[in-house]
C-alpha cells in the first residue's frame, strides 16, 4: 500500500458524531495498551499521528483517520484493564459494540495481541462476538521485538489456535521493528473494495 496522505478527521464517542464519509472503514481493536494506535502509526509511516501512551487508557474515543482520500483506519478504545475511571471504562463497551454494529461502510476489524501473553476470555469472547455480527476480523500479534527468534515461534504456535475461526492467520507484528507491516496491509486491503480504476 503505498500511503499519498494520511490525516485526522475527527474523534467521536455517539453515532451522531461519526463522520459523515462514504469510504471503507477498516477497525482497530484489542485490550488497553496493547498498540493499537503504534500500529495505525506504522503502517501509516507516522510516528505521530495518532497519540500513544504508555499509561493504558489513552485512546478514549472512537478516532477516525483518513488514508489516501480513499478509506478510513479507526482506532478504537481498549477494553480490558484499563487503568481509568469505571464510569469511562462502563461507557466504553457500548461505544465500540454500536460503532461495530451500526457502521455500514465497515469492512473489517485488526484485532490486537500482546506476543507475550495469551489471549483471555475477553479476546475469546470479542472473536465470538464479531463472527456472531459477521464482521472480519484479522488478528495481529505485536510487540514482536521484545522476544528472541525462537521464542516467537513458540509464542506464535500457543496463540494460533485462538484464532482458528478468523478470516486468516494470526500476523506477528512489531512497531518497533515493522516486521508484519506489509502483510497486515496485504490483508487490510483484502477487504477493501478494488480502487476504480485510474482515468488515462
Ligand atoms: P490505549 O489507547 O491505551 O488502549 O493503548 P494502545 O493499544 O493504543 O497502545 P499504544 O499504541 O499507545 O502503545 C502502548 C505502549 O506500548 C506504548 O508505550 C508503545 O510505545 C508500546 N508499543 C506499542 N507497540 C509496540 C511494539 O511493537 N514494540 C514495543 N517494544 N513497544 C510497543
Ligand atoms: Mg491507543
Amino acid at each position: 500500500m503505498k500511503i499519498y496522505s494520511a490525516a485526522f478527521v475527527k474523534s467521536a464517542a455517539q453515532t451522531v458524531h461519526y463522520p459523515e464519509m462514504p469510504f471503507p472503514e477498516i477497525a482497530f481493536a484489542g485490550r488497553s495498551n496493547v498498540g493499537k494506535s503504534s500500529l495505525i502509526n506504522t503502517l501509516l509511516n507516522r510516528k505521530r499521528l495518532v497519540k500513544t501512551s504508555s499509561t493504558p487508557g489513552r485512546t478514549q474515543l472512537i478516532n477516525f483517520f483518513l488514508v489516501n482520500d480513499a478509506f478510513s483506519l479507526v482506532d478504537l478504545p481498549g477494553y480490558g484493564y484499563a487503568k481509568v475511571p469505571a464510569s469511562v471504562k462502563k461507557k466504553w463497551g457500548p461505544m465500540i459494540e454500536t460503532y461495530l454494529r451500526n457502521r455500514t461502510q465497515l469492512m473489517g476489524v485488526v484485532l490486537i495481541v500482546d506476543m507475550r501473553r495469551d489471549p483471555g476470555p475477553d479476546e475469546t469472547r470479542f472473536i465470538d462476538w464479531l463472527h456472531l455480527y459477521g464482521i472480519s476480523v484479522i488478528p495481529v500479534v505485536t510487540k514482536a521485538d521484545k522476544l528472541s527468534r525462537q521464542k516467537r515461534h513458540q509464542r506464535m504456535s500457543k496463540i494460533a489456535p485462538f484464532f482458528q475461526h478468523t478470516d486468516c492467520l494470526p500476523i506477528p507484528f512489531s512497531a518497533k521493528s515493522r516486521i508484519g507491516r506489509e502483510a497486515v496491509w496485504e490483508h487490510i486491503e483484502r477487504l477493501l473494495p478494488p480502487a476504480p480504476e485510474e482515468s488515462s
